[in-house]
């Protein structure tokens, strides 16, 4: 049985109150809270193993080195992949804009189309809107339905002879879809192009395994993972990783340097130059360490059942719309109420010590598709519970009231 208040200790935060009501976090879409597991491990690196990794001849280098590499490992088996595909970066905006750029800097030819879905969060849809203009391609959209259903029967019409890359979400921050990726990429590979897959939200809820997937590349943040700020992957297919240039240069990232030449370091070195977040990735390696120790079928089961039940819940309210309704979404709950403004909604569930998130969600094309300017958004964790959701539901029956 999946035991929510046992995962619920080992995350500090959630025994903490907000003016002075107990908190109710339903804003891990935006970032997760952290298990005490990550948060030891990045205080203990702190203060016992810090060290700069890949270039001290001493002990604590080697220390981190192995486990910095090791976090890599566990990473790559976590999302089915081999080791030197996993690139550290950032996090997943900097992992997309790094493909946009270097991949569609190299492979974009003026009259060339990208494809990318309507429901994208922008860090997937700008850095292609940037690299098409710049490279004198054309952008395309792929649209979904007023359900949130990703309208792959168009592929067809969109995917032709000159798309050279179709980027999509693996679940939608802001809808919780999780489209049918298969047509996706069998209508990319078809014509040859490479299908850039967003896996922030997708890689939360039911994980990911890139090779059952068929993608070229995949991304992912780590804090959004139950792993720490500032840290994310950018997973690639070795063919495409060695044949993309480096989208950042400098220390460590080379084989030989002279003022004449540069040689670059085998992936994924290539690719992480500077000083990595070290502390972030090994930290990281520890969420997926503590994801491990947890059922993922029972994770799953869990954030569905609070799914449906949010949804009974929210639903029975008078005026209140639910953007997204595909049957197997993921636990992401995105609503309006009629005559009430989403950011005040947010704000008097705030004062309730319900934590949401209000506004565009990073995905102004998913509110012009509804004619919205925003929409206020539950993103639901393992951590949540079922008194978690009628508290919200209680809240924004209280709010309506309140704001009517
Ligand atoms: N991309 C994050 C979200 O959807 C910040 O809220």
């Amino acid at each position: 049985m999946f035991d929510v208040e046992k995962i619920r200790a080992e995350f500090p935060i959630l025994a903490r109150e907000v003016y002075g009501r107990p908190l109710v976090y339903l804003d891990s879409g935006a970032t997760a809270q952290k298990p005490r597991c990550v948060i030891d491990t990045v205080d203990r690196l702190h203060r016992e193993l810090n060290a700069n990794v890949h270039r001290g001849a001493h002990w604590l280098s080697e220390q981190t080195t192995e486990r910095y590499e090791e976090a890599r490992g566990r990473i790559a088996a976590f999302i089915g992949a081999r080791r030197e595909e996993v690139i550290f970066t950032a996090g997943a905006t900097a992992s997309l804009n790094a493909v946009a750029r270097a991949w569609g800097g190299t492979n974009l030819r003026p009259g060339d189309n990208v494809v990318v879905s309507e429901m994208e969060h922008h860090s997937n849809l700008v850095p292609w809107q940037l690299a098409a203009q710049q490279q004198g391609a054309e952008l395309r959209m792929l649209p979904f339905n007023d359900g949130g259903r990703l309208r792959t029967e168009l592929l067809d019409r969109l995917v032709d002879g000159r798309t050279k890359a179709v980027a999509v979400t693996q679940a939608s921050n802001t809808l919780g879809t999780r489209p049918d990726l298969r047509p996706v990429i069998e209508a990319a590979h078809a014509v040859g192009a490479v299908v850039v897959v967003d896996g922030c939200q997708g890689v939360v809820h039911g994980g990911a395994d890139v090779g059952a997937l068929g993608c070229d590349f995949y991304a992912f943040s780590g804090h959004k993972l139950y792993g720490p700020t500032g840290i994310g992957v950018l997973w690639g297919r070795h063919e495409l990783l060695e044949a993309m240039p480096p989208f950042l240069s400098g220390g460590e990232m080379v084989d030989r340097v002279s003022f004449e030449r540069t040689t670059f370091a085998p992936v994924p070195l290539k690719f992480e130059a500077g000083t990595p977040n070290y502390i972030g990735a090994i930290g990281l390696g520890e969420a997926v360490r503590f994801l491990e120790s947890i059922p993922r079928a029972e994770a799953e089961a869990h954030e569905a059942e609070l799914l449906a039940h949010a949804v009974d819940r929210l639903q029975a309210i008078d005026g209140l719309r639910i953007y997204g309704t595909e049957p197997d979404k993921c636990a992401i709950l995105s609503f309006n109420v009629e005559g009430v403004h989403p950011y005040d909604l947010g704000m008097i569930l705030d004062k309730l010590g319900i934590a949401v998130r209000t506004g565009q969600h990073c995905a102004e094309p998913v509110m012009a598709h509804y004619g919205v300017t925003g929409m206020c958004r539950a993103s639901l964790a393992l951590y949540n519970t079922r008194a978690e959701i009628d508290a919200l539901a209680d809240g924004v029956e209280r709010a309506v009231r309140m704001l009517r």
